[in-house]
């Protein structure tokens, strides 16, 4: 039992971890000069002002320390974690691309874009570096990042980071 408990919920997150920091960090540090720096793209802004400059150095960084400091037990992580917040960045900006080439305006929710771009994204990159967790782990944090993505958007409307609750 603990064995599954282990390998289905407790080593997915523990996987996933560099992934979610470094998708939330942006929202806690993100501000200043947009990272497009207002350039648009076939009339519609490249990402939008919502993708900062400060906010992916932010995330990209805090991503990387999580995956040092779970490196220390489990060593594959530094790369793997190392990809994942690489890889999470690169699908939140695609995300937010589609997003404004399909005329949404930035912050307006597009349901599974908004969850999954940067989940899908983070395990593509840090497929090569083996060690996933199994189909069973991987179901389990399709459905925990959707939660979590609800829950960390109300908390951060709650504490004034955002401003709306999505
Ligand atoms: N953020 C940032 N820089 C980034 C990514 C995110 O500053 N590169 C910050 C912004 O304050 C943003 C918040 O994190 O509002 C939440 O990010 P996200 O939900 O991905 O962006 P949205 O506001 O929903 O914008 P979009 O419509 O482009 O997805
Ligand atoms: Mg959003």
């Amino acid at each position: 039992m603990a064995d599954l408990i282990y390998s289905v919920v407790l080593y997915p997150i523990i996987y996933i971890w560099p992934a979610y920091v470094a998708n939330g960090a942006p929202v806690i540090f993100g501000r200043g000069p947009a990272l497009d720096l207002g350039r648009m793209f076939r009339g519609k802004p490249v990402f939008g002002k919502h993708k900062t400059i400060i906010g992916l150095i932010a995330g990209i960084l805090s991503g990387m320390v999580m995956a040092a400091v779970e490196s220390a037990f489990l060593p594959y992580m530094l790369l793997a974690g190392i990809a994942m917040a690489l890889g999470t960045h690169f699908g939140d900006l695609l995300g937010s691309f589609l997003k404004r080439q399909l005329g949404f305006k930035e912050g307006r929710p597009f349901l599974l874009f908004d969850q999954y771009f940067f989940f899908i994204f983070a395990l593509l990159f840090a497929l090569p570096f083996g060690h996933m967790p199994s189909i069973y782990g991987l179901v389990f944090l399709v459905m925990l990042t959707g939660v979590l993505h609800k829950l960390t958007n109300m908390g951060a409307h709650k504490a004034k980071l955002k401003d709306v609750p999505w």
